[in-house]
């Protein structure tokens, strides 16, 4: 029996709005089998209902449409420990999961190039997509749809505070302003033009300034109460921090021991969020069970 796995991943970084992304070793795990109608078999994070019109199903058909083909009646099995709807790459990552069963029905004929492509276009947000798809740090363009691995040193480890409220993408989409000043857009360009450099040097303080967002992340910060300070403080720490893709998790970039930024996040995840320890984790990829 094979088991597909498809990261959790964090766009934007800070800086790279709607271009870096990251994935994380907490992955969505999928089983499928041919059946008589379409199931889908859900367990994880939320309650997803047996419907036919879940977003794998939805990405497998999408998929086949492309190359102008139907697939057969499935029964998807899926555990999700990606919390839903918290800037952790969920829906990327089951958009992925259907694009990769087609690519598997289809013997290949897609390729992770053809996932990537399906998923993006269901997904619109590459930065989520490409961690998803080939793993690592990535920098992602949608147009044209480009997508290029960043060389990253293996030791970095990542802190997620998730909340308990979720903040759908949309909404905090709808936050952001038509316009940005000039000063703004020339301080993000600065901060995003260091994520690469930062990366292959490996330096933590680096990082610590390519982090630095002007673009979107204070307009979304209203709807995260407590988020600011928390950044602030991790930052004040040393470490690298931001809203996790549309949030409303955060992340900070650490090497080492977790506790003290584990301790820095604790207020804002209270008592019925989560904190995360994770390291970098590898694309989407079909393992035997
Ligand atoms: N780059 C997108 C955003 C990611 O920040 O809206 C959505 O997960």
């Amino acid at each position: 029996m094979q088991r597909l796995y498809v990261p959790a991943t964090v766009a934007n970084l800070g800086s790279g709005f709607d271009v870096f992304g990251v994935a994380l070793n907490l992955y969505l795990e999928v089983e499928y089998r041919e059946a008589e109608r379409d199931r889908f078999v859900y367990e994880g994070d939320g309650q997803i209902a047996d419907s036919p019109n879940n977003i794998v199903h939805q990405a497998l058909r999408a998929a086949f449409a492309e190359v102008d083909d139907q697939p057969p009646p499935l029964e998807i099995r899926v555990f999700n420990p990606i919390p839903l709807a918290r800037g952790m790459g969920s829906s990327a990552a089951a958009r992925v999961a259907g694009a990769m069963i087609a690519d598997r029905l289809l013997s290949g004929r897609l390729g992770l190039e053809g996932v990537f492509r399906v998923a993006c276009e269901l997904e619109g947000h590459p930065d989520n997509v490409a961690p998803a798809v080939f793993g690592g740090f990535q920098l992602a363009l949608s147009q044209p749809l480009i997508h290029l691995d960043l060389p990253h040193p293996e030791d970095l480890f990542f802190v997620l505070a998730v909340p308990a409220f979720e903040l759908p993408t949309s909404a905090a989409r709808d936050a952001l302003p038509a316009e940005v000043p000039l000063s703004d857009a020339v301080f993000n360009l600065s901060r995003a033009a260091l994520w690469p450099p930062a990366l292959a040097a490996g330096s933590l303080e680096l990082m610590r300034e390519a982090a630095r967002d002007r673009l979107h992340q204070p307009y979304r910060l209203d709807l995260m109460p407590g988020a600011e300070k928390a950044l602030g403080k991790a930052a004040e720490f040393g470490a690298p921090a931001f809203v996790a893709g549309a949030g409303p998790s955060i992340a900070a970039i650490f090497r080492g021991d977790p506790a003290p930024l584990a301790a820095i996040f604790d207020e804002y995840v209270g008592e019925d969020g989560q904190i995360f320890t994770l390291s970098i984790g590898e694309g989407a990829k079909w393992k035997a069970t």
